[in-house]
């Protein structure tokens, strides 16, 4: 048996959870809420809030995993990319808590980590992806189709050449003034909503690449010219606009996926980041997936958006290999 203890503390959200093996013990997420006045996370306050928690968290997971900081073998940690004033303190407690119980440290690549959640087993017989495979990683700072070849093998064939999706979401929802992180809210007033409601400019970028500052614009050019024509615009017609909304960055999304699987000849197909929560998502990846033959992986909920189990599973597979790193180690805050 193999215990890893996983720490997560790229953004707002401090994490611990244990693995043992593949298999989660603990997981645990600490969200900020400080940031919620200010429509968006405040680096400094991040950080501040990653000190205090961070103790508590990886104490609390330790006692749920019924286990002692004696029983585990590594510590797994985010190195990056992230806020660099959060990642510092993740990183500092990792190679603490390494150094007094002198075992080895695993920097973990966030992105990587988000990936390879899939291989976290829910159960012994749960199903995990074949080698290579498609990942359509969807967050609040990346959008990437990525070539996934092994555990340390990954390949970016497509990306955002400006906003991450999960700013799409959040951007919109800050135009219609719903509140922070928007996505969650969107996804959530969308069920009552007419996705055809609406219709927003197409991004027109050729290859495998996305874009959505278009979108962003063409959805505050529609919102502001209907305000002026009726005040109460948004107030009438939210869930209608939420649901445009979500359809229009779904198909955005889905398109490319499609055709670079296509184009690769690829069949094993996974989803993942904090997008892969949204509902809408999620049914048209695995509605589409079962039209094209595909494989398809949608993580559960609790390992979409940011967490430490995935950066467990990351270091448990680093752990294999030993590919260990030094207490000279620094974060990085950009891929
Ligand atoms: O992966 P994540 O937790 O953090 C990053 O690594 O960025 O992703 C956060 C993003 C936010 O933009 C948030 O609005 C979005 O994921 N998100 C959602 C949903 N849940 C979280 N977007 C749409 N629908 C959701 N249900
Ligand atoms: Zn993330």
């Amino acid at each position: 048996m193999t215990y890893i203890l996983g720490i997560e503390t790229s953004c707002d959200d401090t994490s611990a959870s244990i693995l043992e093996n593949e298999h989660v013990r603990a997981n645990l997420i600490a969200n900020q809420n400080v940031h919620e006045i200010y429509g968006g996370v405040v680096p400094e306050l991040a950080s501040r809030a990653h000190q205090q928690s961070i103790v508590p968290v990886v104490d609390l997971a330790l006692k749920q995993a019924g286990l002692t900081a004696r029983d585990l073998d590594a510590i797994a940690f985010t190195r990056g990319p992230g806020l660099l004033g959060s990642l510092l303190v993740g990183t500092s407690f990792a190679k603490a808590m390494g150094m007094a119980l002198n075992i080895p440290l695993i920097e973990v690549n966030h992105l990587d980590a988000h990936i390879l959640s899939h291989f976290i087993k829910e159960n012994d017989d749960s199903k995990v992806p074949d080698f290579p495979h498609l990942c359509l990683l969807v967050s609040g700072g990346h959008t990437q189709i990525v070539l996934v070849k092994s555990p340390f093998d990954m390949e970016v064939i497509g990306r955002t050449i400006d906003d991450a999706v999960g700013e799409a979401f959040d951007k919109s929802a800050k135009i219609m003034d719903l509140g922070y992180p928007g996505g969650p809210i969107i996804d959530r007033l969308a069920k009552e909503g007419n996705p055809n409601a609406f219709k927003f400019a197409e991004p027109r970028i050729s290859g495998y690449n996305y874009s959505f500052s278009g979108l962003k614009t063409s959805i505050l050019y529609l919102i502001r010219d209907n305000l002026k024509k009726d005040p109460d615009f948004i107030e009438k017609n939210k869930n209608d606009l939420c649901a445009s909304i979500q359809h229009a960055i779904v198909k955005i999304l889905m398109q490319k996926l499609c055709l670079v699987a296509k184009d690769l000849n690829i069949k094993t197909v996974t989803i993942a980041g904090g997008v892969s929560a949204n509902s809408a998502m999620r049914n048209v990846f695995s509605e589409t997936g079962k039209k094209l033959g595909w494989t398809t992986f949608i993580p559960p909920l609790q390992y979409t958006t940011d967490n430490a189990s995935m950066i467990a599973i990351a270091g448990y597979f680093k752990y294999l290999n030993k590919d260990f790193c030094g207490l000279d180690v620094v974060p990085f805050a950009r891929s």
